[in-house]
């Protein structure tokens, strides 16, 4: 479904040239999801960025659905660490903004608007609410809704959860699984959170710093739905978390 090829990208500035990405190399397939790994700065916003068609690569390609990216597309979701609703519109209505940006939302999308609010917790009281109404973890699931309302090929999330409490964070994670297993999008998910990529994505894509290199791709092989909690295969994701901090930690060696 994705396909990047050879994508590096650096940044002329005032404080001279950085090289945030080179030479990134990645394939995620259709229904996958892809977490991207690094420590701050390794540069999986850019990453993020450049697949969303929101920043052109310096060199290399990346390519959606077998079509080179541009521009954002609508069969793009993109989702990143603050919510970003509008503030005078209701929980409901910010759902429906894309469908408004393109038109006018018919009773079928409102029914679809507010099944979504409900598959992720938040039950009819709270869709007339404004934002400012919602705590931070609710104001989130109204945007992750708003990126599932047009039934997008492929979501794109920089950090989403990483604003939230630790409690709120862990529910999140679990929504985000429930939602992903049934709506079978392919998603790519950036975070620095081990936990994170452990407990929903297929593989790991972990980035070395400055300039950003996928370092390793590394396979969860555990069967879904996990949790952070009590699981059966807990041996396993203890390996794969053990697994992801040695080369997480191997790279600020290298970088002293
Ligand atoms: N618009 C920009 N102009 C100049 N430099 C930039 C720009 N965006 C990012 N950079 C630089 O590119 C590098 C990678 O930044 P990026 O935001 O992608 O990192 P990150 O991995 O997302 O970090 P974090 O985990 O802290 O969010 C950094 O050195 C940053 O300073
Ligand atoms: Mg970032």
């Amino acid at each position: 479904m994705i396909r990047v090829r050879g994508v590096s990208k650096r940044f002329d500035g005032r404080r001279g040239s950085v090289e945030a990405l080179h030479g990134i190399e990645l394939d995620v397939g259709d229904g996958e999801f892809l977490a991207v790994l690094g420590r701050s700065g390794c540069g999986k916003s850019t990453l993020l960025r450049v697949l969303a068609g929101l920043l052109p690569p310096s060199s290399g390609e990346v390519r959606i659905a077998g079509e080179p990216v541009r521009e954002p597309r609508r069969d793009v979701a993109i989702l990143f660490q603050r919510p970003a609703l509008l503030p005078w519109r209701s929980a409901l209505d910010n759902v429906l903004l894309p469908i408004v940006v393109h038109g006018r939302p018919r009773p079928e999308h409102r029914a679809a608007a507010r099944e979504l609010l409900r598959e992720v917790g938040l039950d009819a009281p709270f869709h007339t609410c404004l934002p400012h109404e919602l705590s931070g973890g609710m104001q989130q699931r109204v945007a992750l809704c708003r990126s599932l309302i047009q039934r997008p090929r492929v979501m794109l999330m920089d950090e989403p959860f990483s604003a939230l409490d630790a409690l709120t964070r862990e529910e999140l994670c679990e929504v985000l699984q429930r939602v992903h297993m049934e709506h079978g999008a392919t998603v790519v998910l950036v975070t620095h959170s081990i936990e994170e990529a452990v407990l929903l994505a297929d593989r790991v894509a972990v980035l070395s710093s400055r300039p950003g290199r996928v370092r390793t791709v590394l396979g969860i092989p555990v069967p879904r739905p996990r949790s952070l909690g009590l699981d059966t295969h807990v041996a396993e994701l203890a390996r794969s978390r053990a697994e992801l901090h040695e080369l997480l930690l191997a790279d600020k060696k290298t970088e002293v």
